[in-house]
């Protein structure tokens, strides 16, 4: 069985974004893979968190993820800092890693913006931190969204690079799964840009604690053009709005974008955009009342949390004291 990896980082409230992206399909591939999925709080305070909203949001995260549907008894569900593996490993990683290669970072220069040189030198090397996380495990595959693939490459390069610097077949090549036709969800506001929580404005996005009225609210006010939706692939080419509410919609309704708009070409957006309201609400209502049923009671998601660090670690250990015993460090259990 193929190991998975993830991990989302508790910086808000997860979007629509992620849960298309990433967290519906985690769910999913519980069936037939081993899978590690990992609430990325290091990865977090690379952007400055309130520590009181960073522990809030550890939790609010992972009650999402068990309300998408992650099974925390069949799998592993944790907190990244919870289990030292990532750290250690992450080190070695600073040393593979080129500098020249993190230069090349779209996510690095996207968050950084204009302020290069006051932004936190842990966003510079957070894709050598990823990389640590995925392959602590030896995982093979790692499902994420499409604004992902670079660093999942990023890690490939490090993994080949350790192996060859130190003449081993140590760490695995890597496959990311991006899957269906929702893997870049862009935002309501601007269908060039990548719906996120991060954005201020709120409009831009769908929450998954939204409720009916704020949904639909937010899908009429969503920009588009005053066409029709097309009637084949075609039409859709220079209208990035129209192209994100039929992928979104595509997503929920298990086809892809020409069998949306096999059924719906021609359709008028008012018309459209009322079945996708219905549709989202009904998809997304009971992942925010299981959300809420689970943030009711704290103590049982710090239980979760404690159990599969446990159990993260006790994978994470052997492999990471195998990369230290090859960079040549000396052991202090032996
Ligand atoms: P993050 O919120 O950056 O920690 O992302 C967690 C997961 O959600 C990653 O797999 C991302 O690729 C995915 N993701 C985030 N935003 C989007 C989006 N707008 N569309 C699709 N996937 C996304
Ligand atoms: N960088 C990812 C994101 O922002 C989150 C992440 C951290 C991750 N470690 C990972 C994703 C390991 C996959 C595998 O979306």
């Amino acid at each position: 069985m193929q190991r998975i990896f993830s991990g989302i980082q508790p910086s808000g409230i997860p979007t629509l974004g992620n849960y298309l992206g990433a967290m519906r399909n985690w769910a999913a591939l519980q069936a037939d893979h081993e899978c590690i999925y990992c609430v990325v709080d290091l990865h977090a305070i690379t952007q400055w968190q309130q520590p009181a909203d960073l522990m809030r949001q550890t939790r609010e995260m992972t009650a999402s993820l068990l309300a998408c549907g992650i099974d925390p008894k069949a799998h592993i569900l944790f907190n990244q800092s919870a289990v030292s593996a990532h750290a250690r490993l992450a080190w070695i990683f600073f040393s593979v890693t080129r500098l020249g290669w993190l230069n090349r970072m779209t996510q690095f220069k996207d968050k950084a913006g204009k302020d290069r040189e006051n932004v936190s030198a842990a966003l510079y090397v957070y894709p050598s931190l990823m990389a640590a996380d995925i392959l602590a495990y030896h995982a093979t595959r790692v499902p994420v969204g499409e604004d992902q693939r670079q660093h999942v490459e990023l890690a490939n390069d490090i993994a080949q690079k350790f192996n060859h610097d130190y003449g081993v077949e140590f760490f695995p090549h890597i496959e990311p799964l991006i899957l269906g036709p929702a893997a870049r969800v862009m935002s309501l506001r601007d269908g060039t840009k990548k719906m996120a929580k991060s954005d201020p404005s709120d409009q831009s996005r769908i929450n998954l604690s939204d409720d009916a009225d704020t949904i639909a609210l937010k899908i009429r006010r969503a920009k588009t053009d005053p066409e029709p939706l097309p009637d084949d692939m075609q039409g859709l080419e220079g209208r990035p709005e129209a192209r994100n509410l039929i992928g979104i919609y595509a997503a929920f309704t298990d086809t892809d974008h020409a069998g949306v708009l096999r059924d719906h070409g021609g359709e008028g957006f008012g018309k459209f955009k009322e079945a996708l309201t219905v549709l989202l609400v009904e998809k997304l209502a009971p992942i925010a009342a299981e959300t809420k049923r689970w943030l009711d009671d704290p103590a049982s998601i710090d239980a979760v949390l404690r159990d599969g660090a446990a159990r993260a670690a006790v994978l994470a250990d052997p492999i990471v004291a195998e990369a230290e015993r090859l960079v040549g460090f000396l052991s202090a259990r032996g």
